[in-house]
């Protein structure tokens, strides 16, 4: 096994008929998931995601492209559609990808707000520079991409001839139909597909993710291979044979017993964007129907400074943590002995950074188990390609089975809605009238 799920710390916090009760029904859940008997059965394409992209080839092509003839990449969508490309590139690479040397492109995301200063800020990092874009977005209509969108298009058609513009201009959308998709075939523009029946927090592994992933020259390959190892791995209906199907019955039982929270725990900030990921997979499969744990995410040690008094001794224990754990590093430092010993360091002279950073983690998991907030820990040999994928299938997983074990649909997010519709309202899109009228009156406006 790749990844481990280990329990241990957190087994004083549900008793063992308690997982007893909780394992049929999680395979029960993992059943009508593999069955595609279960609600939002027709958005299940993820599930053999790995074991073939249909675009491999053409992906790598687009991204030999962009990496020869830009010197940024600007990729804009928004949640699902850009959430995974960030996370895989800023684990596998860096959060400050852009300021390493590296013979690949800058990326620079947009249209994942509405904020005009990032708008400038980005269009000012394009100054000078080749560009390609890398618009995503299934429906084609979502307001940020498309608003994105249009500036960057226009910026691409001001600086290219026609034609030149048509190559460095890349569309991830529906196969038939949409605003994008039309827009893409009249303009000539390169097209990848968002599969019909793979959601947005789903379609890391399609074009949506692995071409910027590509661009950013991480090995997509071993990506799908590591994805596909977890595909194959998880599929013991053995608690005990099943690490993903442990985790899932564990954080039921939590669930069930009151908590109402799940932090996703990293010791990498290289993990912060993959965390952002995790909080939409969950968020968006198990918050509807009045259920649903809250994800939120905290770095150690760095959160250890800032929320760490409230994980320890909040009075309500509505929290668990799942914490992924690296075994190995790929670089270290050893600190080094001072004369003087003025900052009174030398008892850690000779010593890795990664030895000090894994004492911090133990302390860290006891401290908090001991104050009434039980950590389960995904084991993990490295941070690479291989093991990023295996953790997206992992959860992705993980998020199906129980979404269903609540008994809600995983692959829906009705409530995203509401906000669209207030918001075309107030912005007076044709449509919206009565409803513009009435909000204007609740705000005063
Ligand atoms: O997970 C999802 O389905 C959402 O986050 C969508 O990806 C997001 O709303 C963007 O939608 P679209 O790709 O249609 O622009």
């Amino acid at each position: 096994m790749s990844v481990l799920f280990n329990e241990k710390y957190a087994d004083r916090y549900f008793t063992a008929q308690e997982l007893s009760a909780m394992a049929p029904r999680a395979v029960s859940a993992m059943d009508t998931l593999m069955q595609g008997s279960g609600l939002g059965n027709d958005k299940l394409g993820w599930v053999t995601l790995p074991e073939y992209c249909e675009e491999f080839t053409a992906i790598q092509e687009a991204a030999d492209y962009i990496r020869q003839n830009a010197d940024v990449l600007i990729v804009i969508g928004i949640g699902g559609s850009y959430l995974g490309a960030r996370a895989v590139i800023e684990a596998v690479k860096s959060p400050n990808y852009n300021l390493t040397a590296k013979d690949t492109p800058q990326i620079f995301y947009i249209g994942n707000s509405l904020s005009p200063s990032s708008l400038n800020e980005t269009l000012a990092l394009c100054e000078g520079k080749d560009i390609c874009v890398n618009v995503i977005s299934k429906s084609g209509t979502t307001t940020e991409p498309a608003i994105a969108f249009r500036i960057f298009r226009d910026l691409v058609n001001s600086r290219y001839s026609k034609e030149e513009a048509a190559k460095r201009i890349f569309c991830t959308t529906d196969k038939a139909k949409g605003t994008l998709k039309e827009l893409a075939d009249r303009e000539g523009y390169k097209t990848f597909v968002v599969p019909d029946d793979v959601g947005g927090r789903f379609s890391v592994l399609t074009a949506v993710g692995l071409l910027p992933i590509a661009v950013a020259g991480i090995d997509i390959g071993e990506l799908l291979k590591g994805a596909e190892t977890a595909m194959n791995e998880l599929c013991s209906d053995e608690l005990a044979k099943n690490e993903m199907l442990r985790y899932a019955a564990v954080r039921n039982c939590f669930y069930e017993n009151g908590k109402q929270l799940e932090c996703f725990v990293s010791y990498e900030p290289r993990m912060a964007m993959f965390n952002e990921w995790l909080k939409q997979l969950f968020g968006e499969s198990e918050g509807k129907d009045g259920k649903g744990l809250f994800p939120v995410s905290c770095i150690f040690s760095t959160d250890l400074h800032s929320l760490g008094q409230y994980i320890q001794e909040s009075g309500k224990k509505l929290m668990f943590e799942t914490v992924i754990d690296f075994k190995q590093t790929d670089s270290d430092y050893e600190i080094p002995m001072q004369e003087g010993n003025l900052d009174g360091l030398n008892f850690l002279a000779g010593n890795n950074m990664s030895y000090v950073n894994n004492r911090a983690r133990l302390g860290t998991l006891l401290a908090h188990t001991e104050g009434g907030v039980p950590n389960l820990v995904i084991e993990c040999d490295k941070l690479d390609e291989y093991h990023i994928g295996y953790l997206i299938y992992f959860f992705e997983k993980a998020c199906a089975v129980s979404g269903y074990i609540l008994g809600v649909n995983p692959f829906n997010q009705p409530g995203v809605e509401s906000y669209k519709k207030n918001m075309f309202a107030l912005l007076g899109k044709p449509g919206f009238e009565a409803e513009k009228e009435r909000l204007e009156k609740q705000l005063g406006l």
